[in-house]
């Protein structure tokens, strides 16, 4: 390529790198001249053709020119990189000084808040989170945990139950599906279910908190077809009633934000556990009046026990090894007892007027003062 013609590439090629906005463009520019079959690479593919004089001063100049373009490049793609970034920067700045958005508006429902508050007590003891299905199978919502076919408390549980399935799935369900129809779908009546996909789906040691919706037939003034339970298991070889005890405890104290609350176990039964307990915290009903923490009178929040063995065993955890315990709870209406809300029917009306009073803030500090406690059914 005669002299000019390198120039006038050198100055084509400065005129395209001027104009390129992007690096996309600029490697667009690199291509057309450096690229395999880029004009550069072609004129230095022929200098095989030239005597060895011409060929010594034509590739010393294309040599420069490939050099010059490549700087030149190299500089392009630095001066767009830093513009790239400012603009970034720019355009994502931070204003730490304005409000939390949406604060003015929105509200998060009471039960959002109480069980963040919930995982957060039990994440710092060691609690993971795990979540199972709303429809589940009779055999995990029941027969697993010890809860056979015709047993009492399959009534108990109002259960909302799915047309049978015409075909039986092949899974562990399906070896009870014939006698006592262990596949058939049901909503999960609670939330323990969740105890048994998780002693299936991995070995001890097991600490799972499992918050979430839970399903039964019935409606009044202090039930409604949904709601919420949060479930607690631990499964692990030295652990025992102690534990259930403390960490009950501990949890009460830590919710209720009371330090001296009166936390009391009494003797019940659930299928799944054994021994099994109700926990009741101490209040007072004087006047009417319900006040959490005062003496006198008792209220049940929670049904808790030992794992019994042979849900454990449903699961593949040799018994004569590892102990557990579990615990459940209604959520509504331990956040009905702590911000002081009156009517259960209440939470899942959407009413904004409702929203607005016992609803929170994105960074509220949560008190037991909201709303007020007067007329608080203590049932
Ligand atoms: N699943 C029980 C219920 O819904 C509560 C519970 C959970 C009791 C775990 C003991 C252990 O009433």
């Amino acid at each position: 390529m005669p002299r000019d013609g390198t120039n006038r590439l050198i100055e084509t090629a400065t005129a395209e790198i001027a104009v390129a906005t992007s690096l996309e463009a600029l490697d667009d520019v690199r291509v057309k001249y450096l690229g395999r079959r880029g004009s550069l690479t072609l004129a230095m593919r022929e200098l095989g053709a030239l005597d060895p004089a011409a060929r010594r001063s034509a590739g010393a100049e294309l040599n420069a020119a490939k050099d010059r373009i490549t700087t030149m490049l190299a500089e392009a793609a630095q001066r767009l990189g830093r513009a790239a970034l400012e603009q970034r920067l720019a355009a994502e700045r931070a204003d730490v000084t304005l409000p939390v958005p949406f604060a003015g508006d929105g509200r998060i429902h009471p039960i959002s808040q109480t069980i963040d508050e919930i995982v957060a007590i039990f994440g710092e003891m060691g609690f993971v989170v795990a979540e199972g299905p709303h429809i589940e199978e009779d055999y995990y919502n029941f027969t697993a945990l010890n809860i056979p076919p015709e047993h009492p408390a399959r009534q108990e549980h109002d259960t909302f139950y799915l047309p049978p399935r015409a075909v039986h799935r092949t899974s562990q369900a399906a070896t009870v599906g014939a006698a006592g129809d262990g596949s058939r779908l049901v909503l999960r009546t609670h939330t323990s279910p969740v105890q048994i996909r998780t002693m299936l789906a991995q070995q001890p040691p097991i600490r799972i908190i499992v918050p979430g919706r839970t399903f039964r037939a019935d409606h009044d003034a202090t039930h409604s077809p949904m709601f919420h339970q949060v479930e607690g298991l631990v499964v692990d070889r030295s652990t025992h009633m102690g534990h259930l005890k403390g960490c009950l405890i501990e949890f009460c104290r830590a919710f209720f934000g009371l330090d001296d609350l009166p936390v009391r176990f009494r003797p019940s039964y659930f299928p799944f556990t054994e021994p099994s307990a109700e926990v009741d915290i101490g209040c007072s009903r004087q006047g009417g009046h319900l006040e959490i923490g005062a003496g006198g009178d008792w209220l049940e929040i929670l049904g808790s026990g030992m794992v019994h063995p042979k849900v454990l065993q449903n699961c593949g955890i040799d018994p004569a090894q590892y102990q557990g315990f579990a615990f459940g709870m209604g959520i509504e209406r331990i956040a009905m007892l702590k911000y002081g809300i009156p009517d259960l029917r209440a939470f899942y009306d959407s009413d904004l007027r409702w929203l607005r009073h016992y609803g929170f803030l994105p960074l509220d500090i949560p008190s037991l003062v909201r709303g007020s406690l007067t007329g608080v059914s203590a049932a």
